[in-house]
């Protein structure tokens, strides 16, 4: 087994790692408080290549694969989570779907311009009634000639304030349950395409989300990526590429943590002593860098096992599923440990340690729960439903 990483990898780490530091460190606590969108640095970011890490070059992107895009999003996250969250949607859940099941003319037009930075794009899935449950929904896609008549609302979209471009999921056939799904481009230029105000977060507040709506939006026949009925399995097999990605995330915001106390047990004295010498402080330490350890270990497993799976047409499922769900029960548990080590200061806006806390949780709740891994991970170990 070889843990060693190829250039083109330690090319893009190195240069995320350069980006993150340079440019979103110093912002970061500011875009916290203000909630307002970094479109700056993600134009940046763009031009770096970082919007579209596993698109071919001829798209736009920088035609590395899931293992380089994981150590990308980590370097990003331990600056900055809300960062990352933009950015993740964009290479996982956009352009990953349209490259994946896309025509030719949809990559072109879908992807080129969002892998390159140029502008923003988003995932529409969930609905106000169905989160979890997500074959649940309520949007309709009616054929009318040749376009779609869709209507309907969708919640918690990320970028959804700033996005050109959708991938967005509607029931074509309400009577077949997940088989009626079908996924369609919206382009939010196009009458018919509204957006909600901004929800105000707990954490990755300067990452952008809305709930948006359709209102007899019209969307040209070519506009369906694949067939009528295909969106929900689209959906599903795009996320398992998508939970690598907030694996990664949860990694990155764990590190930061994880870092930041390393220094504060040195740094800091009580009782005629650095902190770190105190078997308490120390065994947190430990537990924290364990947990660190395995769940950058099981991220890029399942990054590296997705090209091997789609080779053998394998579903990469519980792979992700663990890694994403190990990730970020272990992203809580560090940013929980580095809070207590830091005490006063872990609670302060002073340092960042609390914005980490906080930033953290919300990888325990998107793109699936907690609750959901552990079932998706169940039905696929044991066949049984
Ligand atoms: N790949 C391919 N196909 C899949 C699949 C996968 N990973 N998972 C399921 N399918 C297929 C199944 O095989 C099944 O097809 P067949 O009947 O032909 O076998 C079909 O899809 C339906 O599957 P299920 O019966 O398992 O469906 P279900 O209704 O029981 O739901 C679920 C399954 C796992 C609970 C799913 O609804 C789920 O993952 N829920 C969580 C949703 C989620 O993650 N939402 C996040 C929103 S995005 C977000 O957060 C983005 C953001 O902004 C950051």
């Amino acid at each position: 087994m070889d843990f060693s990483f190829t250039e083109e990898q330690l090319m893009i780490q190195e240069a995320a790692r350069d980006f993150a530091q340079r440019e979103i460190v110093p912002i970061a606590a500011e875009f916290d408080i203000s909630g307002k969108f970094p479109e700056e640095t993600l134009r940046k970011a763009g031009e770096l290549g970082f919007m579209g890490v596993e698109v071919p070059e001829e798209y736009g992107g920088s035609a590395l694969d899931a293992v380089g895009f994981a150590l990308m999003m980590e370097e990003i996250a331990a600056a900055d989570a809300a960062h990352s969250t933009i950015i993740s949607v964009h290479n996982s859940l956009y352009c990953n779907g349209i490259l994946q099941y896309g025509t030719e003319e949809q990559k072109q037009k879908y992807v080129t311009p969002v892998a390159s930075g140029e502008v923003f794009a988003a995932y529409a899935l969930t609905e106000p009634q169905s989160g979890s449950d997500a074959a649940n929904m309520r949007t309709r896609a009616v054929r009318d000639g040749d376009h779609y008549v869709i209507n309907g609302k969708k919640s918690w979209i990320t970028s959804g304030p700033v996005a050109r471009y959708i991938l967005l999921f509607a029931m074509t056939d309400p009577a077949a349950g997940p088989k009626g799904v079908s996924a369609f481009m919206i382009d939010t230029e196009k009458d018919g395409f509204h957006r909600g105000k901004i929800e105000p977060k707990l954490g990755i507040r300067a990452s952008a989300t809305c709930e948006i709506e359709l209102a007899d939006y019209r969307c040209p026949v070519e506009d369906r990526i694949a067939n009528e009925g295909d969106g929900f399995k689209i959906a599903m097999s795009i996320l398992d590429a998508g939970r690598i990605g907030i694996a990664a995330q949860a990694v990155g915001i764990a590190r930061a943590a994880y870092e930041a106390s390393l220094q504060y047990v040195r740094e800091r004295h009580a009782f005629g002593t650095p902190i770190g010498s105190f078997q308490m402080i120390q065994a947190k330490v430990a537990d924290m860098k364990m947990r660190l350890e395995a769940a950058r270990l099981l991220t890029l497993k399942a990054a590296w096992n997705k090209k091997v799976a789609a080779a053998a047409g394998l579903r990469n499922t519980t792979e992700s599923s663990c890694a994403k769900l190990f990730a970020s029960e272990a992203a809580m548990f560090i940013t929980h440990a580095a809070v207590q080590i830091h005490g006063g200061m872990g609670y302060s806006k002073e340092m960042p340690i609390e914005r980490y806390f906080r930033d953290a949780k919300i990888t325990e709740i998107y793109e699936g729960t907690s609750e959901i891994q552990r079932m998706v991970i169940a039905r696929q170990e044991t066949g049984l439903r």
